[in-house]
């Protein structure tokens, strides 16, 4: 069935979770209860996602820089990610909904691949809201391995080097297949990327809310979406009252 569609409406939201840690600090708890209530709100937001009519809902769970954190903490996260997809995946079958993993999977643990990769085979055919899940992700990396694969292809003289362009770096991309991010919303008050989807959201329009992830709420994802509808996206070209100036 084809969708009707309708320009006011983003057709791929990508969403950085971020301020789980601050929110249960200013509570006094331990940054776990944090990434415990994000998971709260990651449930939401596919609930108000599947409603809303976007096609592809995409969310950043674990960066390659989260390494980083203190062990505990890492394997807090990998545990409540693997926990939720195991949990959610027959309800979210029903739905039709469709789950991809991108990020690096080498160095993930064998659970939560199994988690995922479950997940990615069950719904692979399902044609509803495609949600997308990065795990172990970094931007740059993702594109080193795009250019890598490249290199490769010539290098075996499969590819001419004059054939590289944009669409081709597309392709050897994680989101190979998927739509561009019309809309980028992060919580928390930072205004930056984080190394999330830098290729990907070049005209991606970008909103910026402060509250922490974990009181990210089905309202605050609908009036996000609301101040979507009202920018003027270009992409480099004229809006069309300056384009009706000019022709005159
Ligand atoms: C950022 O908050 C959040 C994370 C690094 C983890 C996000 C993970 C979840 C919401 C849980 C599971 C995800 C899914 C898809 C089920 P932060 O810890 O960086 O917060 P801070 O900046 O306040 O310290």
């Amino acid at each position: 069935m084809n969708k009707i569609i309708d320009p006011a409406i983003p057709r791929h939201v990508a969403i950085i979770m971020d301020g789980n840690g601050r929110w249960a600090l200013g509570r006094g708890l331990g940054r776990l209860f944090g990434h415990r209530k994000g998971v709260e709100a990651v449930r939401r937001t596919v609930d108000a996602a599947r409603e809303s009519g976007i096609s592809y809902l995409t969310l950043f769970a674990f960066s390659s820089e989260n390494w980083k954190r203190p062990a505990d903490e890492v394997d807090g996260i990998m545990e409540l990610i693997a926990t939720f997809i195991h949990r959610e995946l027959d309800n979210y079958h029903r739905q039709n909904m469709r789950f991809q993993m991108i990020g690096e999977r080498s160095g993930l643990s064998a659970k939560i691949l199994r988690a995922l990769e479950v997940a990615e085979e069950r719904t692979r055919n399902n044609t509803g809201l495609h949600v997308v899940v990065a795990v172990n992700y970094g931007s740059r990396a993702e594109i080193a391995g795009a250019a890598r694969a490249l290199a490769k292809k010539v290098a075996e003289g499969r590819l001419n080097p004059d054939d590289i362009d944009e669409a081709a770096i597309g392709e050897h991309l994680d989101t190979a297949g998927l739509p561009d991010p019309d809309l980028v919303i992060r919580t928390s008050g930072e205004q930056r990327l984080s190394n999330f989807l830098l290729w990907q959201t070049a005209y991606s329009e970008l909103v910026f809310l402060p509250c922490n992830w974990p009181d990210f709420s089905r309202e605050m994802f609908f009036e996000a979406l609301s101040e979507y509808a009202r920018r003027n996206r270009r992409f480099g070209a004229l809006s069309a009252p300056q384009a009706a100036l000019t022709d005159t």
